[in-house]
């Protein structure tokens, strides 16, 4: 799907923060793509990453098409750290309505090729980044009546694709934002999860060999690879007072390939088309 054109106003007047909004150079990854859509939308934006020149590139984008973004470098695994982004956005932007904890690492690891140090860096930066930034988001959230956070997981997280921490990880996203949503829904904050799988984003480009790709492609049932647009469009929805009611849900977005049982994936396999 190319870059949504048409967009409305869904989100104006709101201010969010995206973890992991950069990409290499004009790629779209998600956080970029998620980005430029609450841009569209009307939100302004803290475009955040690890590598700052990556999230320089996303505000420029939402600069140069008009809205109202900038760029914040610093590790979200890092507990002063997100403390400082959330301060830097409300104090360029005066509030914080939304939150889009997208950062994700995706080492495949087993039982016997983890150890300490792997299994804690990526949940340092899967999870403990989503609990610090929603920690420091949440009082600033409640200042204005409340606010939306997201969780990016995986179908990773859903069922087991044999990556031992990324998937324990992101499962744990989804019981994160039931947590936040049963604590904090008096505050008015909503939290919800969005479950991408079967993708094809830079990185998946990166990692999935061809044949792969294709057997993929076939298990699902719509017979489609998505793209970072389609998770950028349920988050925005997700975002918006349409989703006033909606919180503690996990939604993939994966073309129902979660959806599917095994005879029902082996017959589309079988399928010629
Ligand atoms: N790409 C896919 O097909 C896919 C599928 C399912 C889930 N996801 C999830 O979606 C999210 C985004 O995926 P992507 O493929 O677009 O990611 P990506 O690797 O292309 O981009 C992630 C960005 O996060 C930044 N980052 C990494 N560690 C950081 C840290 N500690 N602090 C701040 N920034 C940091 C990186 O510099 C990078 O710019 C991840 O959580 C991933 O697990 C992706």
């Amino acid at each position: 799907m190319p870059q949504p054109q048409k967009y409305g106003s869904r989100l104006a007047g709101k201010v969010a923060v995206v973890t992991g909004a950069g990409a290499e150079g004009s790629q779209v990854g998600i956080g970029r793509a998620i980005a430029l859509v609450l841009a569209g939308e009307g939100a302004r934006v803290c475009c955040s990453d690890i590598d700052l020149a990556r999230a320089e590139e996303t505000a420029l984008r939402i600069n140069r098409e008009g809205g109202d973004a900038f760029a914040f470098g610093g590790d979200v695994s890092d507990g002063k750290a997100c403390a400082r982004l959330v301060s830097e956005t409300v104090a360029r932007f005066g509030r914080l309505d939304v939150l889009v904890n997208n950062v994700g690492i995706s080492t495949p690891t087993t039982l016997e090729s983890i150890d300490d140090a792997a299994w804690s860096r990526i949940f340092d930066i899967n999870l403990k980044s989503a609990m610090l930034m929603s920690k420091y988001s949440i009082p600033e959230m409640t200042k204005t009546g409340g606010g939306s956070i997201m969780n990016i997981s995986s179908i990773a997280g859903i069922g087991a694709l044999g990556s031992l921490a990324y998937g324990t990880s992101k499962a744990a996203m989804a019981q994160l934002a039931r947590e936040i949503a049963v604590m904090h829904g008096r505050d008015g904050i909503r939290a919800n999860t969005v479950a991408p799988g079967h993708l094809m984003t830079p990185h998946a480009m990166h990692v999935l060999p061809a044949d792969m790709r294709e057997t993929r492609r076939k298990i699902g049932p719509l017979g489609l690879e998505g793209d970072a647009w389609d998770v950028a469009l349920a988050v925005c929805f997700l975002a918006s007072d349409e989703a006033r009611f909606i919180t503690g849900v996990e939604l993939p977005v994966d073309g129902g390939v979660t959806a599917i049982g095994p005879m029902a994936a082996h017959a589309l396999i079988m399928r010629a088309d």
